[in-house]
């Protein structure tokens, strides 16, 4: 059984359709990639799949339910996690309390809690300590944790953005562009990352223009143009399907 299923899925912004009934499947396990010229939809689509825009028509079913009309937060409780486009971290905390500050483990303690229920905190601590040193792990930064999140370079900062998304322990996570501004070293330590994140257990969905990096960790790749999918499948396949080499290198109409 598929683990996200979408179908028929449209989202309109005034007379811009940027998703047009989109159908696709994630099954668990995989690394899938949303791949598209810029503008094709690909952000509207995680926005859509995790909440943040409701969609004009169609669904999102998330392990066999429909998620379609729940609230973001509602979906990353439930195993939808992602990171943005647009890094947002805590620059002069650590890089552990960044993910720690993610997770959701001791939320439900309240301030009677915190006053007078000591053993219960320091375990919820602990809890969260230990679910930030395993993310942390999976993306290679565990031994920049005490470091404050400021002084990382580029390509550590996103992957302290995914280790946040973790964080939030997601059966599937959404990465928007993770590879862009990377150099290849950073790429590479992305891709080991990726795989690892697999290796656990947690499916991946990402947009990605590198497509060095998209052929070479990806299952399955669907394909948007203009916000309708044109063409879905192995990356072998789509390195050589007409109506993608198309998109990306534009008609000949449009080269005239
Ligand atoms: N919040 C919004 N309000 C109005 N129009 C929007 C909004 N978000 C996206 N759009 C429009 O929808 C279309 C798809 O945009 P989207 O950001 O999903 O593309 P994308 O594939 O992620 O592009 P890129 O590769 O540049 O990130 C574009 O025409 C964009 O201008
Ligand atoms: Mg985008």
């Amino acid at each position: 059984m598929a683990l996200l299923k979408v179908s028929g899925l449209a989202k309109s912004f005034g007379g811009v359709k940027a998703v047009s009934d989109l159908s696709f499947a994630v099954a668990p396990n995989q690394i899938k990639a949303i791949i598209g010229p810029n503008g094709a939809g690909k952000t509207t689509v995680f926005n859509l799949l995790c909440g943040v825009f409701a969609a004009d028509a169609g669904t999102v079913e998330f392990a066999g339910r429909n998620i379609s009309s729940l609230a973001p937060y509602v979906r990353a409780r439930l195993g939808v996690g992602r990171t943005f486009q647009n890094t947002l971290l805590f620059d002069e905390m650590s890089v552990e309390e960044n993910v720690m500050a993610a997770t959701e483990a001791g939320l439900r303690l309240n301030a009677f809690a915190y006053l007078f229920r000591w053993p219960a905190v320091a375990r919820a601590e602990r809890q969260r300590r230990e679910i930030a040193a395993e993310a942390l792990k999976l993306v290679g930064l565990q031994d920049k944790a005490r470091d404050p999140a400021g002084n990382l370079p580029a390509g550590e900062r996103r992957l302290l953005e995914i280790a946040r998304a973790l964080g939030t322990r997601p059966e599937i996570v959404l990465l928007d562009e993770p590879a862009a501004g990377l150099n290849n070293a950073e790429t590479d330590r992305l891709k080991h990352a990726i795989r690892a994140i697999r290796d656990r257990s947690i499916t991946v969905l990402l947009v990605e223009h590198d497509m060095g990096l998209v052929m070479e960790i990806c299952d399955e790749i669907v394909v948007l143009d203009q916000g309708a999918k044109i063409a879905e499948g192995p990356p072998l396949l789509i390195q050589e399907d007409d109506r993608v080499i198309e998109a990306y290198l534009g008609r000949p109409a449009d080269n005239a």
